[in-house]
């Protein structure tokens, strides 16, 4: 993942995924073939494994769009979320969208429906876009995780890691002009920072050649209502990248 997001770095926005062959993809990631996580006895298997039956990192790299990456989300158990989520919530939005608005994972509302940011965060997300003039059908919206913490836990290391493939799959596929990522979790998992939002928002990052804009997360702005102001400025940055203003990169 390191060499991944290194070789972003280096070679910009234009680098997609599909032009990895499927060897640099599994140095990339340094993928085991489904077949091989799956043999032997679970002794010698990692923990990741005992749950990886189904879905290896190359068929996620290698999936064609977003139906076939759908598909692999919805028979994924490389993490034991799936077995307690009633549905996965694979991201919805525009195939050709500007930004992608990347979340923490499903709550309740999200896990019953099968889709992103529903509940009361997802309405405030809806205004906050719409004040920038992004109705939501023109974004596309995901989350780190595909699948509900219990009881909305924060999401844990192993789980991350299992579901990231997804994430880079799904933004190599849209290749997005600006990723927004709301609330901390997102962005210290896009960004590999333990920084507080506070230190991390009010200005451009980036992640695998994408720029990233850091923001509250809509939940949060629901119990703290005095950081809808920075919110907004944040959103302004996203508008006048989109506008063409390059003094932000
Ligand atoms: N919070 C998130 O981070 N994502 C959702 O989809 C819903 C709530």
């Amino acid at each position: 993942r390191r060499y991944l997001t290194q070789t972003f770095e280096l070679e910009g926005q234009g680098v997609a995924l599909e032009n990895l062959t499927r060897d640099a993809a599994l140095e990339v990631l340094g993928a085991m073939p489904a077949e091989s996580t799956d043999s032997g006895p679970p002794s010698s298997r990692g923990a990741k494994a005992d749950h990886s039956p189904g879905v290896s990192d190359v068929e996620i790299l290698e999936a064609k769009d977003f139906d076939a990456l759908a598909e692999l989300v919805a028979r994924c158990t490389r993490c034991p979320l799936h077995e307690e989520r009633k549905r996965p919530v694979f991201g919805e939005g525009a195939i050709d969208a500007r930004v992608v608005c990347v979340g923490e994972a499903p709550g309740a509302k999200e896990d019953e429906t099968g889709r992103p940011f529903v509940g009361r965060a997802g309405q405030l997300l809806n205004r906050l876009l719409l004040s920038i003039g992004l109705p939501r059908e023109t974004v596309y919206i995901c989350n780190v995780l595909k699948s509900r913490p219990p009881r909305n836990r924060d999401p844990l290391p192993e789980e991350v890691e299992a579901c990231s493939p997804y994430l880079i799959r799904q933004l190599s596929i849209i290749q997005p002009e600006v990723i927004l990522a709301f609330g901390a979790f997102a962005a210290r998992t896009l960004l590999q920072t333990k920084l507080a939002l506070g230190r991390l928002r009010g200005r451009v990052h980036e992640y695998g050649g994408y720029p990233v804009v850091v923001t509250y997360h809509p939940a949060a702005l629901l119990r703290n209502p005095a950081w809808v102001r920075p919110t907004w400025d944040d959103l302004q940055i996203v508008r006048s990248m989109l506008d063409g203003d390059s003094s932000h990169a």
